[in-house]
């Protein structure tokens, strides 16, 4: 199922299929009854799957972003009177749910950011077409993209690409970053994205196009970009503060779901689950991360990277069934 927007823009749900066959686990479409947590509704394309699938199921969904989050309204509008949405981080889900009175069944987090963010040069978070530097999930936030470039010493900027982005070349970066600033100040993603793949011997191609080896070979500036990106998003901050509040508020048997698309994200849902399991607080329902079939990456190549784990809470922590 696609997610079409009034100008076109789509956003495809990854690994659906799973995602509803590992939310339902053992109980039938009509048994799992109570509140799904959708703490990333982007568009709303797995919480409307989620909701058609499951009648007695009801959703609370949030986001950071209100542009994406008025798009998911107007699409989860069949469901309406099942459906609740908040504009909140999810280092806010704890104080959300609270208030909650009836059982979480369910936390479904699909990480990082929608193309419906990615593909509008106006949100700045684009290499391939010139934007503001902002790259800002939530517009509440202060700090963009433009200010950890023209502000950040040489150091943390290399810190940043290599640990967040895997940039190798991350030294000779940031390096070019500072002594560009000093003559003119970073407003715009093109002169960045030029600038990393000067910096990196690394002539642009257009995206894409396969490299001699049949791999498809990616931006010069990808892995900047993302780096940026979740410093500017507090990516890392944030999946901890909602796996927190998934193990506080999830009902005995209700299940969560992360799909990440990084590498290190992964691992922290990796060990965030197998630490709770040896304590006692989740069965593993996945012991090695859920991938896209063939198919799915062909159809959606975004799908390539992401990896969903699947953990249930038990039903009396810190002792097995
Ligand atoms: C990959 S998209 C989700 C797409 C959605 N599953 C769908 O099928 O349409 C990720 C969404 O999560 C939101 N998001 C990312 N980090 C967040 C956070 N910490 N708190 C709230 N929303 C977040 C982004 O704004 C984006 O809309």
């Amino acid at each position: 199922m696609t997610d079409p927007t009034s100008d076109g823009h789509v956003h495809i749900p990854v690994l659906a299929q799973e995602v509803t066959r590992l939310l339902g686990g053992r109980r039938d479409h009509d048994s799992l009854r109570g509140l799904l947590v959708d703490a990333t509704l982007g568009a709303g394309g797995h919480s409307a799957l989620l909701l058609e699938r499951f009648p007695r199921l009801r959703l609370l969904g949030v986001d950071q972003d209100p542009e994406i989050l008025s798009i998911a309204r107007e699409r989860l509008e069949p469901f309406q009177g099942r459906v609740r949405t908040e504009h909140a981080r999810m280092s806010e889900l704890d104080g959300l749910l609270a208030e909650v009175d009836e059982p979480v069944v369910g936390v479904l987090m699909d990480l990082g950011a929608s193309s419906l963010q990615l593909d509008r040069p106006e949100r700045g978070f684009s290499f391939s077409w010139d934007g503001p530097l902002d790259m800002r999930m939530d517009p509440r936030r202060e700090r963009d993209a433009a200010s950890i470039v023209n502000q950040w010493d040489e150091g943390d900027l290399a810190d940043l690409f290599f640990h967040e982005g895997g940039e190798r070349g991350a030294r000779k970066v940031a390096r070019a970053i500072v002594d560009a600033r000093r003559r003119v100040p970073f407003k715009r993603t093109r002169a960045l994205s030029e600038l990393v793949a000067i910096s990196l011997g690394r002539p642009l191609r257009p995206p894409g196009r396969p490299q001699g080896s049949g791999k498809v070979a990616i931006h010069p500036a990808t892995r900047v970009f993302q780096a940026l990106r979740r410093a500017v998003n507090e990516e890392a901050e944030e999946l901890e503060a909602g796996l927190r509040a998934a193990r506080e508020h999830l009902a005995p048997e209700g299940r969560l779901l992360a799909i990440s698309f990084h590498s290190g994200e992964d691992g922290v849902v990796k060990r965030f689950l197998a630490g709770g399991a040896r304590e006692g607080d989740w069965d593993l329902v996945t012991r090695r991360p859920v991938e896209a079939a063939p198919g799915e990456v062909r159809a959606n190549p975004r799908s390539r990277s992401a990896k969903l784990r699947v953990g249930e809470r038990l039903s009396q922590p810190g002792k097995r069934a």
